[in-house]
């Protein structure tokens, strides 16, 4: 490198390599981008109530709301004006017990809410988180003996609510509690009761962090004891984040996720060199209320500051991101500017 540095000095040992050059207007700065958002790498989520006219502000997360599944149509109707091609559910029961119950109900929240977006509108894709922790009273994400929360028993839950949900007509499920073997075993259930096609995008490297508080006001899903770390990942950990997510893909997952993303940018940009899987990334609550706090004090360019942290997400190897900014972000992509940010 040295001697071709040399190479390219003139007499007088100035350099004529110039990395500016391709700097030097929009359209080369256009022709030379290595990396760019589109309304079709994001995926928006939903937090879903029981009730009619239900639509009310999650205080911890300006611009989102909790929506009854009447007011989810016109929800799904902005959505794919945005031309935005997925949503991932989140469902807060009416009612919460040990056993998770309302997670699997025939007729629980994230069941109906699937079953009327999909007869609404068919070509939107569904994902379902699939967890207990908003099923819980306890609000941990298995079933809980003394104060442990033990593994295997909570399996066979979560396998039913996957199922329940993939009959509803969930196009994809997304197991998010980080109990061990959860992939395979979803996976067994689905095949055999007929939905080997259905795919699985796991929560495979999903840490035990502070960035999804604001999210457990909004989903009402903070443990009443204790916290998740026996289960989700120790922050301070990468190569088992490695581990992790080869274990998922030997289980069957299609699709790996990393969560949070923008701490952990460093994880997904390692997995994405690690596996040939497509990569999602879940931009977090707590990334959301950052940003949006500093945005919203005028600290942070309102309109600048959230695309950088999507674009940077996307840099990292990410194929597509979960985030509260999808339709902010797709509006302005799609060279809407009118449209005020819906935080602001
Ligand atoms: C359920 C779940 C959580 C999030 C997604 N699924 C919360 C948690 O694990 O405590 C967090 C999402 C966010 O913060 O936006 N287990």
């Amino acid at each position: 490198m040295s001697s071709e540095f040399s190479k390219s000095k003139d007499k007088e040992g100035v350099s004529f390599l110039r990395t500016r050059r391709t700097r030097s207007s929009k359209a080369i700065r256009n022709l030379v981008r290595e990396n760019r958002l589109h309304p079709e790498n994001f995926v928006y989520p939903f937090f879903v109530v029981e009730g009619d006219g239900v639509r009310e502000e999650i205080q911890s997360m300006p611009g989102q709301f909790q929506m009854s599944v009447d007011n989810l149509l016109d929800a799904c109707r902005e959505i794919i004006e945005c031309k935005i091609s997925a949503v991932i559910l989140f469902g807060i029961p009416h009612a919460k017990d040990d056993k998770a119950t309302e997670a699997y109900a025939e007729n629980g929240i994230i069941q109906i809410a699937t079953k009327v977006i999909k007869e609404n509108f068919p070509e939107l894709c569904v994902i379902t988180d699939v967890c207990l922790c908003e099923y819980m009273d306890h609000g941990h994400c298995g079933v809980v003996e003394g104060n442990r929360i033990v593994n295997d028993s909570t399996l066979e839950l979560l396998s039913q609510t996957a199922l329940s949900h993939v009959i509803a007509g969930a196009d994809m499920v997304a197991p998010s509690d980080m109990m061990d073997g959860r992939v395979g075993h979803i996976r067994k259930i689905l095949d055999s009761n007929g939905f080997p096609e259905t795919p699985i995008m796991s929560y495979a490297s999903k840490y035990a962090s502070a960035f999804y508080g604001p999210f457990r006001v909004a989903a009402e899903s903070t443990p009443s004891f204790g916290d998740r770390s026996t289960y989700q990942m120790d922050p301070s950990n990468s190569r088992e984040a490695i581990r992790e997510v080869a274990i998922d893909i030997e289980e069957g997952a299609d699709i790996i996720l990393v969560k949070p993303a923008l701490p952990y940018l460093d994880i997904l940009s390692k997995v994405r060199s690690e596996f040939d899987i497509p990569v999602a990334a879940y931009n977090v609550s707590g990334e959301y209320a950052m940003l949006v706090s500093a945005m919203k004090a005028g600290w942070l360019d309102p309109e600048k500051a959230f695309m950088e942290s999507l674009v940077s997400i996307r840099r990292a190897g990410a194929d597509f991101i979960i985030t509260y900014f999808a339709k902010d972000a797709s509006r302005r992509l799609l060279g809407d500017f009118d449209t005020p940010l819906s935080w602001m």
